[in-house]
């Protein structure tokens, strides 16, 4: 739900309430390797040796293997496969608290909670026109569906009329604009309303909970579009949504596979057939969500694609982003189809047997990255395979480092003929760099910011505002002393967890895992000498400038004083 926002002092609170060991350890057995660091193999990449570490006063894990780093939920979202509210969800339930919701005063107009009831009530009645109508049952029945199925996905019609939703449920001013909120009205340039679905057959999108979210209308008749859907609204997100997932999850408490196919048709059929793990995206491309939504339920995806010039491509588009969403414990496969078919024609024309044999034979990621890349590049000649590595490299390090990582680096190695070592595969963050504390000024900054995202309450010791300083990450860092002076952050975890929708956040969470090699009872003196020389830095700039201006006789009476009082300073 995009406009039920969970209020920031909420997650704050529930972070502070958590303890991050404790909630890795029970599903990563942690080691003790210091007071307040704990160690384990890392749970997002496969490795023999522990480096994954959880820091108990951060409350912030990183792993020096794979990168994978964060805050209790982060690890929710990325170990549990959860989605950022449920992350939050799961904490707050397990710290007893319950996770209250503002609206918030969005662009969007306020969204009342009766939005899944109406969905639910108009579905109603689409399904009870539909058995009103003998074209629209005329037009399934062609196309083969069974009543069976046509009541499991809750198939209905909307009937031939511009205000039948409008009439039946949209007599008041509110109720209106419920159904406008809703994506069920629209708005006409005089102020009228009339129905966006009209003489349509009706497909209801079931969010994961099995509430209609909105819907899909295929015109059965002569008429532009084929297919509408309802616009993205508080509760539908096309982006994020998959038709048929509420049906297929219902059909199995455990889910081997699924597949992912383009139609509202093409999931039905395959479901009245015998595949009941088929979802369709809602005329929009594979979205990262999707997938990672997918991966919740299931190890192993396959996409399915026309198998013409157009279907190669978008399978293309759908491997890069497929790429980062990877573990090791994930398969995906891309099946083709031949051309002129979609799984809707072909599972009536093969049954479920044949359907699954083609899917069977379907592509591996590993083998369809490497066709198509050599398609690009041609692997006889020199320059054609150090294309050919190039342009796979470039993909490759998209994905997360670990085992499946170092299989395709092997194999780009064989297909191009050269030893793997010679790859240059990218490399993980360089955490044995040392920072040097006498380092120039552009580092004092990193520093300072270093100290204070590692130990926010750092920012208790800064009584003076800071000066105004002109070097890259000044103003970062005066912000960031402002931002934990309002909100004490106890520790990393809740600091970064603040930043979260920030741009600022990866370099924050870097800065988070830098080890600065300086002794616990050092880092405060520390924090305070490399402030001291901000300052210095800060005056010493601020002369500089005065003395140019003092040069072209532009300083003003204030001017000059300032000057008087800074050079004075300076040599105190
Ligand atoms: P049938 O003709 O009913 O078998 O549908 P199809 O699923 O085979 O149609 P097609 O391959 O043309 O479209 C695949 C999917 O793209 C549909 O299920 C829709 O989600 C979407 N789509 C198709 N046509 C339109 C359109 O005109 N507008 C929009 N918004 N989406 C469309
Ligand atoms: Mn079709």
């Amino acid at each position: 739900m995009s406009n039920l926002q969970i209020p920031r002092e909420f997650i704050q609170l529930v972070l502070t309430r958590t303890e991050l060991v404790d909630l890795i350890d029970n599903r990563v057995p942690l080691r003790k390797k210091s007071s307040n660091n704990y160690f384990a193999c890392c749970p997002f990449h496969t490795e023999k040796s522990a480096s994954f570490s959880v820091c108990q006063n951060k409350q912030f894990y990183y792993c020096f293997g794979c990168g994978a780093h964060g805050n209790a939920i982060d690890f929710l979202m990325q170990y549990d496969r959860l989605s950022f509210p449920e992350a939050i969800e799961a904490l707050a339930k397990q710290a007893g608290m319950e996770v209250p919701r503002t609206v918030n005063a969005a662009p969007q107009s306020l969204i009342s909670p009766d939005i899944y009831e109406l969905l639910a009530t108009i579905t109603k009645f689409y399904q009870t026109e539909l058995r009103k109508s003998e074209d629209a049952i005329d037009y399934l029945k062609q196309r083969g569906v069974s009543g069976l199925i046509a009541r499991d996905f809750c198939i209905g019609y909307a009937p031939k009329s511009w205000d039948y939703l409008l009439q039946t449920f949209g007599k008041k001013p509110n109720e209106r604009q419920q159904l406008l909120d809703a994506g069920m009205l629209i708005k006409k340039e005089d102020g009228g309303y009339y129905d966006r679905f009209r003489e349509r057959i009706m497909f209801p999108i079931h969010d994961r909970r099995g509430r209609v979210i909105g819907f899909g209308g295929r015109i059965f008749d002569k008429g532009e579009p084929k297919y509408l859907n309802s616009p993205e609204t508080p509760v539908f997100q096309k982006g994020h949504e998959l038709y048929g997932l509420y049906q297929v999850l219902q059909a199995h408490r455990q889910l081997q596979r699924a597949l992912i196919v383009e139609g509202y048709m093409d999931v039905i059929a395959l479901f009245q057939h015998g595949i009941t793990y088929a979802v369709a995206t809602l005329g929009t491309a594979t979205t990262a969500h999707h997938l990672q939504n997918l991966f919740r339920y299931t190890t192993e995806i396959i996409f399915c694609f026309d198998g013409d010039e157009a279907g190669r491509m978008a399978a293309w588009r759908a491997l890069q982003i497929t790429l980062p969403t990877l573990r090791n414990d994930t398969q995906v496969r891309f099946m083709f189809l031949p051309e002129g078919e979609d799984p809707d024609t072909l599972i009536r024309k093969e049954g479920k047997t044949g359907f699954e044999q083609r899917m069977q034979a379907a592509l591996t990621l590993s083998s369809f990255f490497f066709q198509s890349i050599s398609m690009q590049a041609d692997l006889s000649s020199m320059d054609g395979r150090a294309r050919f590595v190039n342009i796979a490299t470039e993909h490759l390090k998209h994905l997360p480092s670990g085992i499946l990582q170092d299989m395709m680096f092997e194999e780009l190695a064989k297909k191009a003929h050269i030893d793997v070592t010679h790859l240059k595969k990218p490399q993980g963050t360089s955490y044995k760099k040392t920072v040097h504390p006498k380092a120039r000024s552009p580092s004092l900054v990193r520093l300072a910011m270093i100290l204070l995202v590692q130990e926010p309450q750092l920012a208790s010791n800064i009584k003076e505002d800071l000066p105004a300083l002109d070097i890259p990450g000044a103003a970062l860092f005066t912000e960031l002393v402002e931002n934990i002076k309002q909100y004490s952050f106890p520790n990393t975890g809740t600091l970064l967890e603040y930043w979260r929708d920030r741009k600022e956040r990866k370099l924050l969470e870097k800065l988070a895992h830098i080890e600065h090699m300086i002794p616990v009872a050092g880092i405060q003196h520390e924090f305070l000498g490399t402030l001291e020389q901000l300052r210095k830095l800060a005056y010493k700039q601020q002369i500089k400038q005065l003395l140019a201006k003092a040069g072209q006789n532009n300083l003003s009476f204030e001017e000059k004083n300032l000057l008087h009082a800074l050079i004075h300073n300076k040599k105190e």
